[in-house]
């Protein structure tokens, strides 16, 4: 695992074991990621694409089926206990997708709460956790309890409590979903600055579109695969204006459906490689109709949505209604 990295994860899979009559199912499927030191990277896709999964097995708060996670090059399964907990107060904060405060402090107490874990006196705590508060519009309800506070506040709380320890890396989940646009934008515009003045490294799972523009390079996740990148030009609502395949360490490129429709589905591809100047080119086999994809048929996208049953009307890959994503389907030949 390499050192200069602040996050690598290799191979990651992960598999939610279940006995119910649709089975097991496969989050992850082969993740590699890497986050250089003061880089933000943000990772987009579609409802059940697996981020919060990911985020959590790159975190150390699940441990994945197989793969491995390191940050600064050390892996975390090979940590002991309290080198661990050294790690997470020293290097990485978390931001959930709900705030998971401690219900019988108030909000202030919440967000000193990691630096008293550090040792910190009570009274420093208390300052610096004011301080974060009062910069993210919260001055006014610093002794409110979890309970007595607003969706939107409660992120805050946590948002302050994240940054409370000034680490180098902040994994986050839709750290912005329960905020309005204005606070919303108080709050990239402090990780903007974090980012750029004190080189705090970012990986966010996100659904907003300036969240996304904010990262340096966008992830695009689709059903445990990493499917593309995209520059900070990305736009969530069309993400084929600015998709860059990724072909990962072990060689492994996923096609984004719609891409492997308008190759006319799977089969076999005989292949032209200008090394010079590093072009693929897939053009379809000869004899690819003679083989037997184990298919009759070919794959297009679905029509209606498995989930909620809206019936598309173009070639969007994420259902407006329900926002899963658009699977493909087997049509059989006529
Ligand atoms: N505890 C669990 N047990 C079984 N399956 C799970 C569990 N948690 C998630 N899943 C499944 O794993 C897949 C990925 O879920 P995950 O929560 O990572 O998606 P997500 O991309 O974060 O979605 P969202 O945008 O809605 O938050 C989904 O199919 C989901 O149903
Ligand atoms: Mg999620």
């Amino acid at each position: 695992m390499n050192q200069n990295l602040i996050l690598e994860a290799e191979a990651l899979y992960h598999v939610y074991e279940s006995s119910a009559l649709d089975g097991n199912v496969v989050a992850l499927r082969g993740l590699h990621v890497k986050v250089r030191p003061g880089e933000a990277v943000a990772v987009v896709g579609p409802s059940g694409s697996g981020k919060s999964t990911l985020l959590k097995c790159l975190g150390g708060l699940m441990k994945p089926s197989a793969g491995n996670v390191a940050f600064q090059g050390r892996q975390i399964n090979r940590l002991t206990g309290p080198e661990l907990v050294s790690l997470r107060q020293d290097t990485v904060s978390f931001i959930f997708q709900d705030a998971n405060l401690l219900p019988d402090m108030n909000a202030m107490d919440n967000v000193a709460q990691p630096l008293r874990h550090q040792g910190a006196s009570a009274a420093y705590a208390r300052k610096k956790a004011e301080d974060l508060l009062n910069r993210l519009g919260m001055g006014s309800r610093c002794r409110g309890m979890p309970a007595q506070l607003s969706g939107g506040e409660q992120q805050r709380v946590a948002i302050a409590r994240a940054l409370i320890t000034n680490p180098k890396l902040i994994l986050a989940d839709e750290p912005t979903g329960a905020l309005d646009p204005i606070t919303s934008r108080e709050v990239l515009s402090l990780f903007a600055r974090l980012h750029e003045e004190e080189e705090v490294a970012f990986l966010l799972v996100t659904h907003s579109r300036e969240v996304a523009s904010f990262a340096d390079r966008s992830l695009e996740l689709r059903e445990g695969r990493f499917i593309a990148q995209h520059g900070n030009d990305v736009d969530i609502s069309d993400l084929g204006n600015t998709r860059a395949l990724i072909i990962d360490e072990t060689g492994t490129m996923t096609l984004p459906p719609e891409i492997l429709t308008k190759l006319g589905g799977p089969g076999k591809f005989d292949m032209e490689t200008d090394q010079g100047k590093q072009i693929l080119t897939l053009i379809r086999s000869e004899s690819d109709k003679s083989e037997d994809f184990s298919q009759k048929g070919s794959l297009v996208l679905a029509t209606e949505c498995p989930a909620c049953k809206y019936q598309y009307l173009d070639d969007s890959q994420e259902c407006p209604s329900c926002g899963s994503s658009r699977p493909m389907v087997l049509e059989p030949d006529s």
